[in-house]
């Protein structure tokens, strides 16, 4: 018998997630074998209400009963209705069939969970509760926020006594600012930046922890450190802080326990509870944060009966570093003193509400040992990452003195004279200060900032004496979406490039996809993230990160319909300076419409459309209020175009006709993917609707802009390929339309000149109009503008410009300067859909039927690929020796794969026990089921066409 495992059992996209507040949350596995044709016949899902009723077959909560279906994604929970706290307890039976063995068998996954959070307002005990600002007045460290300065953040704590022993205990918490949970002198989980961004007037996000380990009988303290974050802090340029109309930051926090004999209280946070300046004197995302240790409370999150030596939070690798000098019994004497610490007030609640956090929280997720590059000026000491990150760096400190100051500053480049530069994070000072406590050890790191940087340069004031060592450690911050693709081809440039995609994918996924991590901006640019989606799904599982985010995209929606062009929404009446209205965007907010299209293309996701839809469709009425004739002209607003094309545009709200071509053109798409959604939704009415304003639109689109001979009136190749990615040409024409743009990229000497927008779909359109030497001929020009340009420039990231930096002319003159933007790398769904072949049926959503094409082109020997879908991981490795091919794939078990073998016609192929059941041009034909196959075949790749303009 082949063995088979059920893996990767996920529940609303997420690992064994505690707290959620979906009420018919969706269940998915994947299965792995490496025998052919495995195919599941049947499930049955089984959820009890604790681990041992699974573990005896005890379905107390759903038993799904045998379903005869090869479904295993998105299977919604249909058992008892699930309460507040339900903890649920899962595993799913599969019937395997598989053609090497005759009976039909089922195994068992080993068990996951899930647990619901508070489902009700009134599950809601604790009070809101703030810090007296007494705290800032008394201490003459402390600063008191204004609108432009951060101010002390607060610290909280209340002891309480547990009267039993302790079965279970968990935490809810949220906060209008930054939270840091400690129970008993631990950390309470890794998440960092809690609550996420969301729309804070809307909605927040509470966290759910398990705290079981960290509460016992006995005497116990919880506490927290409230920081300013989005809610008080600096978001986007706004020139003034307090985003959300407050500067006080407020938390609540709900502690729940059972005891062993059954009884359960609560410990909630209100008027009971105490709070204190503490070592950090102020923190703000984009300014940095300063933090003296010897302010630091010892003992101040353990309650004061049980003095003991802590251990340190113990961050990812360095689980362990021991704390010394925290809770000496001496210093019970300061938290005894009342006078200490204050009641904390209980404020009114807000008027958001309440709702679990649904994506994978940020965290540290891998750590960078820095090289010591030198010391510009005197006295400082300068760092290279090696690579561009988000993230903070770490200290580990030893005998270094009592109040020696060491700052951090950061930097995304060096200037010529190789000092840290810093002119392209515009207002953002990005500025960390320690001031040392003296403990014979120390491990310090930030809390509620965050920097984009490559080098970092350290300044220490005070005397070092001989054995005093300092060590810096890079921690890269984001949220924790799991690795979903890799990507190699035989041109190392070329993987740098998509390695490039990669990191600023890591780096700008931080709760929401921002634009940059560097300057004053950090913002959830619609644009950018559309562009980018596709290229992000297939480096990352992004499913459960997008879903979060279109809640923050809907919640920006105006009440006419407009979405936004950046979620959250910036507060345009407060303290603002620049763009005017944020919204309307073409190609920015059409990420409305984009972002759950993709999603659903990609993940199978119906339910997230189905939730949206009502938003999505009054986009497109407000579209059509406003154009009447079908051109989208009116009500464009900041109107960004083929933001930073060549030559480079940046102008907003002009009009242009490239421009009003552009929005047109993401009219039509728009029709056209909501006509295609409400035909999987069944919404046939709203599919007609659709398809006819599609068509409506593309005819007036012809009208404009098309001339007979396949021309189109503005001649750029952005306009042609939104021409052919939007299906907006007649079929007779695409081929000349095509041919003009070949000319046009032929003409600028083999170089695109799309900007944001164009680029995505660049590469993608011309292998599929057949030019795939074309599109292989932009891949690895050299010579600016192009993407391997900035690589040979030294990039670790994708920059917002081609030439941010060059070795010629140094750094670009404009302060809109990020060496740390994702847009210009959306070829990177190219890599995998097209070079490495791995691609979505086109009628088929989520891969569990899907495609495998590569495109061969000169310049790449080599390409492998492999991309875990929620069906499993599809790989697909190919190998030219001269004319010969050898292309390995693996197609998951439970998927069926279209693969098209580049060969060709008239020539032997080599299938590997497939048939060949036909030929597509270059491409024989055959059906896989799962398995890996190993194929030969014979194909020619043409050099590339000859250089210079026609
Ligand atoms: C951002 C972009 C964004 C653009 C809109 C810039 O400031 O950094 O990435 O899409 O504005 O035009």
């Amino acid at each position: 018998m082949s063995f088979v495992r059920i893996t990767h059992l996920r529940c609303e996209y997420l690992v064994a997630p505690l707290g959620l507040d979906e009420r018919t949350p969706r269940l998915s596995w994947q299965l792995e074998s490496a025998a052919r044709g495995v195919r599941q016949t049947a499930y049955r899902i089984r959820v009890a209400s604790t681990a041992e009723k699974l573990a005896a077959g005890t379905a107390d909560l759903w038993d799904s009963g045998r379903v005869e279906s090869n479904a295993t994604t998105h299977i919604a929970y249909a058992g008892t209705p699930l309460a507040s706290r339900q903890h649920c307890h899962w595993h799913v039976e599969v019937w395997i069939a598989d053609p090497q063995v005759s009976d039909l068998r089922s195994q068992v996954s080993a068990p996951s969970r899930w647990t619901m959070g508070l489902l009700e307002k009134s599950d809601w005990s604790a009070k809101w509760i703030a810090a007296d600002p007494e705290i800032i007045r008394r201490d003459p460290q402390a600063i008191a926020p204004t609108l432009t300065d951060p101010g002390t953040p607060a610290l909280f704590r209340r002891e309480f006594e547990v009267p039993g022993p302790v079965v279970r205990a968990t935490v809810y918490a949220t906060a209008r600012g930054l939270f840091e949970l400690r129970a008993n002198g631990r950390r309470i989980g890794e998440d960092l930046f809690a609550p996420e961004w969301t729309d804070y007037d809307k909605r927040l996000h509470y966290r759910t922890y398990d705290v079981t380990g960290l509460i016992a009988r006995g005497p116990n303290c919880l506490a927290a450190t409230l920081g300013d974050g989005w809610w008080s802090g600096y978001v986007g340029w706004q020139e003034k802080r307090g985003r959300y109309g407050s500067l006080e930051n407020s938390l609540l926090i709900q502690l729940e326990i059972e005891l062993a004999d059954g009884a359960r209280f609560t410990l909630a946070t209100d008027g009971s509870w105490t709070c204190n300046t503490g070592p950090i004197l102020a923190s703000d995302l984009q300014m940095g944060e300063t933090y003296d240790a010897r302010r630091e409370h010892a003992g101040w999150d353990l309650p004061k009966e049980t003095p003991r030596v802590v251990l340190n939070d113990a961050p990812p690798g360095w689980a362990g570093v021991e704390i010394q000098g925290f809770a000496k019994p001496a210093d019970y004497a300061r938290l005894a003193n009342s006078d200490a610490w204050l009641p904390a007030r209980e404020v009114p609640p807000p008027s958001a509400v309440l709702v679990a956090q649904r994506a994978e929280p940020v965290r540290i997720i891998e750590t960078l040992e820095p090289d010591h590059i030198g010391n510009p000026p005197k006295g400082t000491y300068l760092y290279d990452c090696g690579q561009n990150i988000s993230g903070w760096v770490r200290l580990h400190l030893e005998h270094v003195p009592a109040g020696t100051k060491i700052t951090l500053r950061h930097g995304e480049r060096l200037t010529s004279e190789g000092s840290l530069y810093t002119a392209n994070l515009r207002r953002a000072k990005a500025t960390d200060t320690y001031v040392v406590a003296g403990r014979p050890k120390e491990v310090w790191q930030p809390h509620f900032t965050f920097h984009g940087f490559q080098y970092f340069e350290i300044t220490i004031d005070g005397p070092r004496p001989p054995h005093a060592f300092i060590r810096a450690i890079a921690c890269v911050i984001h949220s924790a979406t799991p690795p979903a693709g890799h990507f190699e081809c035989s041109n190392a440039h070329v993987n740098r490039l998509w390695l490039n995609g990669l990191w600023s994918q890591r780096d700008n996924f931080l709760s929401v996809p921002t634009d940059c991590p560097q300057r004053d901006e950090r913002l959830g640019w619609m644009g950018d993230a559309q562009v980018f989606c596709r290229t992000a799904m297939c480096n990352m599982d992004v499913a459960a990160f997008f879903t979060k985010w279109m809640t923050d995209v809907e919640d920006a929606q105006t009440a006419e319909g407009i979405f936004p062009d950046v979620a959250p929404r910036l507060r345009e009446d407060i303290h603002y300076v620049g763009l005017g209205n944020l919204g309307g965007g073409a190609a920015w907010a059409d990420a409305g419409i984009i972002i759950p299209y993709t999603l659903w293309r990609v993940y199978g996701d119906l339910r997230l459309v189905e939730r949206h839809w009502g938003a999505m469709v009054r986009w497109l009425d407000w579209i059509e209020r406003h154009n009447p004739d079908g051109l989208r002209l009116n009500q464009l607003f900041n109107n960004y175009g083929d933001w930073l094309c060549i030559p480079s545009d940046t102008s907003f709200g002009t009009h242009s006709p490239m421009k009003n071509l552009l929005a047109t053109a993401y009219w039509a798409d728009d029709a056209a993917k909501m006509a295609r959604l409400a035909r999987a939704l069944g919404r046939e009415s709203e599919a007609a609707r659709f398809q006819a304003m599609f068509e409506r639109v593309r005819a007036a689109f012809q009208k404009e802009w098309l001339k007979p001979d396949g021309r189109l009136a503005v001649e750029t190749q952005t306009a042609y390929l939104l021409a052919l990615a939007f299906d907006l040409l007649p079929p007779n024409l695409r081929a000349a339309a095509t041919e003009h743009l070949v000319a046009n990229i032929r003409n600028l000497d083999w170089h695109l000149s799309t900007g944001f927008v164009g680029i995505s779909h660049l590469n993608p359109q011309l292998t599929l109009a057949g030019h795939a030497d074309v599109a292989y001929r932009l891949l690895l020009q050299e010579t600016y503008p192009s993407w391997l340009f900035p690589v040979l420039q030294g990039a670790t990231t994708i920059w917002e410009r081609w030439d941010s930096w060059t070795i010629a002319g140094g750094f670009h003159k404009d302060g809109m300067n990020s060496f740390n933007h994702y847009s210009l790398g959306s070829v990177g769904e190219w890599l995998f859909r097209h070079v490495a072949g791995i691609e979505l049926d086109p009628e088929v959503p989520g891969y569990q039927r899907f495609v495998l094409q590569p495109h061969l082109g000169a310049g790449l020997d080599f390409a492998r690929a492999t991309y875990r879908t929620m069906h499993g991981e599809i790989a697909s490795a190919w190998r030219r020796e001269g004319d010969k091919l050898t292309w390995t794939v693996t197609v998951p078990p439970n998927t069926t794969a279209q693969v098209f073998i580049p060969s060709e016609p008239g020539t032997d192929v080599h299938a590997d026990g497939l048939t060949v059941t036909g030929r597509e041009g270059r491409f024989a034909r055959c059906e896989a089921p799962a398995g890996t196959y190993t194929f030969t075949s014979t194909y020619k790749v043409e050099g590339p066409a000859p250089a210079g303009p026609v």
